[in-house]
């Protein structure tokens, strides 16, 4: 079976105040009753397809990531905690690495990041199994969504050769490029985004990283090798793992190996990664204006709306994001959601 990666360490800060560094975004039930998360957890919960999940997490994340498992009664594999936060490429390589070990070396991953709002249909199931068929044979898959608008926060993939079965090499991956560069990559109309998900079997993704990565296979291999056994957790040895540079798996493998190939998905897929995103997902009034928790809406057009406590009445204005949560409260531009994110490293500094 395939083994499920869940990488649930990050903070989503874009979408502060509701996304906390305690109670980051994907625990959070941002689209319906259940956290995203656990809609993760879910969609690997297919037993004809897949083992238990391996979670990697943050050590501060270590209890929620078990009680929503335990909500939902998903079974792990289990939950990799990483003492310090070293971005993706580390987290990937502990995991590849554990796996290797404690499963099989050539077992296939299915990388999946636990904030993503997917929905799931025959065309998903189709690219899982052709993706999970083009890992087996030695490739790195990445999954291609067409992109919609020159977004600088994503991957772009340039399509190559087809490889059969729905699946094209990698002729180029670009990470977060420059606005001029997504644009001019959207205009030509060869490139995909990068979906975040990805698929590989371990013995591939520890062989790529041994040569692309070495300083970052290294630490993340002497992390697990070295890790200590807490109730259901592993915590990867912090002297070893720290090592390890802070650079995304984007970055340090995807940008640089031969081996990657690319399966261009036409599922619906949306990172939520600040307010206007959970907007364009959510259902709208007529007006189309989105509002979580108790709120009002009065001559008010575009806007968001979400609040934890404190009933909020909006009059008169269009394209607003108000955010209120139980000790902070955000209002401005909705279109200028992805603002956040710098905003909020002000907000921490000065505080
Ligand atoms: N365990 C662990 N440890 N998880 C992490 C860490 C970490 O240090 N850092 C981030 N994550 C998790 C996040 O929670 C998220 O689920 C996933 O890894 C991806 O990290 P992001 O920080 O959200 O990446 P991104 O959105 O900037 O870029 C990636 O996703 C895009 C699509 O959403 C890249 O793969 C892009 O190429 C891609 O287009
Ligand atoms: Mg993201």
């Amino acid at each position: 079976p395939i083994v499920p990666v869940i990488l649930a360490g990050g903070q989503g800060t874009r979408l502060w105040p509701m996304s906390r560094t305690a109670r980051p975004k994907q625990f959070l039930p941002l689209t319906g009753p259940t956290s995203l998360y656990q809609q993760t957890l879910k969609r690997v919960s297919d037993t004809e397809r897949y083992g238990p999940a391996v979670i990697l997490t943050n050590a501060e994340y270590r209890f929620i990531v078990a009680e929503q498992a335990l909500e939902i009664a998903a079974p792990l594999a289990g939950v990799l905690l990483e003492p310090v936060a070293r971005n993706t490429a580390a987290a990937i390589a502990a995991a590849a690495a554990y796996v290797a070990t404690h499963v099989d070396p050539d077992a296939v991953l299915h990388i999946l990041p636990s904030d993503h709002d997917v929905v799931v249909d025959a065309d998903y199931w189709a690219a899982i199994d052709a993706a999970s068929r083009a890992a087996s044979s030695g490739r790195l898959v990445t999954f291609g969504i067409r992109p919609t608008r020159p977004e600088t926060g994503y991957g772009y993939i340039q399509t190559g050769d087809n490889l059969g079965e729905g699946v094209y090499s990698v002729a180029r991956f670009t990470e977060k490029p420059d606005l001029e560069t997504a644009q001019r990559m959207l205009d030509s109309g060869d490139y995909a985004w990068n979906s975040g998900m990805f698929m590989m079997k371990a013995s591939t993704f520890l062989e790529e990283a041994k040569r692309l990565a070495p300083q970052t296979l290294d630490a993340a291999r002497k992390g697990v090798e070295a890790a200590r056994s807490d109730l259901d957790f592993v915590r990867l040895d912090e002297a070893s793992f720290a090592a390890a540079p802070d650079i995304s798996v984007d970055y340090a493998i995807f940008e640089k190996t031969s081996r990657a190939a690319v399966m261009p998905v036409s599922f619906t897929w949306s990172d939520l990664g600040a307010w206007d995103a959970v907007w364009d997902v959510s259902e709208k009034d007529a007006a189309g204006n989105v509002g979580v928790g108790p709120v009002t809406f009065s001559d008010s057009e575009r806007s968001l709306v979400v609040s934890e406590g404190a009933h909020v009445a909006l009059e008169g204005l269009s394209d607003i994001a108000v955010i209120a949560s139980e000790d902070a409260i955000f209002v401005g531009r909705l279109s200028d959601a992805q603002k956040v994110g710098p905003l909020v490293k002000r907000l921490k500094t000065e505080a």
